[in-house]
């Protein structure tokens, strides 16, 4: 059977679903992607809970009326837990999200003792809850909430500058002693963070492995579409809803990514 054709439209609050885009890249060199920033409405991680699904319902209604996507990623850990069951309801287009990685910490950890770090959007989820329940019952899932982690990558992405004092304090609760042992691994509930590792890892208490969950969404995209190499589509690119253009150091960074900015083509 002929293969659909058409882009990959990966979608974030801002510029941290790169993580994931670069795990799809790996996987599915050959697709487009649309690489498209809801910077207008960034950070999702305080907004209230009803107005992020009519906003990004609505912003989304757009963007496939645009490109008309092959799939959609949602790589935002904030929207994912929220609105993907309104998305999938309204669209039929193979739809993967990202949600945090509490499953496969769970039976990775040898301590039991883990940590999702998230924004505060992620972290009063019921979706989170539930994951919890459902698989990580038996072990301690310490939830962090950091109100300033997206905003420090962000800066970092844009303007190649790190405030190391403000990542130290966002991630110290993420490590905790219980009298059976001391956090081993860090899930990493929001796809900003993938790019704070080297940081997080310079001024963290103890090493931690940091579970990133990027490729385990590539390889989910790949089964829903197929990872067929010949398939060869054209150049991807960026749009950000507020129509900016990206600042220097960003707009490399996704040129060598092969999705620069639509405006700056
Ligand atoms: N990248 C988003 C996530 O994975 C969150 C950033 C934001 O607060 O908008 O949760």
């Amino acid at each position: 059977m002929a293969e659909r054709a058409g882009p990959i439209l990966v979608f974030d609050s801002g510029i941290g679903g790169l993580s994931v885009l670069d795990a799809i890249h790996t996987l599915l060199p050959t697709r487009q992607c649309i690489y498209a920033a809801d910077d207008a409405a960034f950070p999702y991680g305080e907004w209230e809970e009803a107005a992020l699904i009519e906003h990004i319902v609505r912003v989304m209604d757009g963007l496939v009326e645009a490109h008309a996507p092959r799939a959609i990623v949602i790589a935002c850990n904030t929207a994912s837990t929220l609105v993907l069951p309104a998305l999938r309801a309204r669209f039929s287009i193979p739809i993967v999200g990202t949600v945090p990685a509490i499953k496969p910490a769970a039976g990775r950890t040898k301590s039991g003792v883990i940590s999702v770090l998230a924004t505060p959007g992620t972290i009063a989820r019921d979706y989170t809850r539930q994951l919890i329940q459902q698989f990580a019952a038996d072990v301690h899932v310490e939830l962090v909430a950091s109100r300033r982690l997206a905003a420090i990558a962000e800066k970092l992405l844009q303007e190649d500058e790190i405030d190391t004092e403000a990542v130290r304090e966002e991630i110290l609760p993420c490590f905790i002693e219980t009298e059976n042992g001391r956090t081993d691994i860090v899930v990493l509930g929001c796809t900003h963070y993938p790019f704070l590792i080297p940081h997080m890892s310079a001024v963290a208490p103890w090493p931690v492995d940091w579970l990133d969950p990027a490729p385990a969404i590539a390889q989910r995209l790949a089964t829903l579409i197929g990872n067929n190499r010949r398939i060869a589509e054209g150049e991807g690119f960026t749009l950000f809803t507020s129509g900016a253009s990206a600042p220097r150091p960003l707009a490399g960074m996704l040129r060598a990514r092969g999705v620069p900015v639509a405006s700056d083509q």
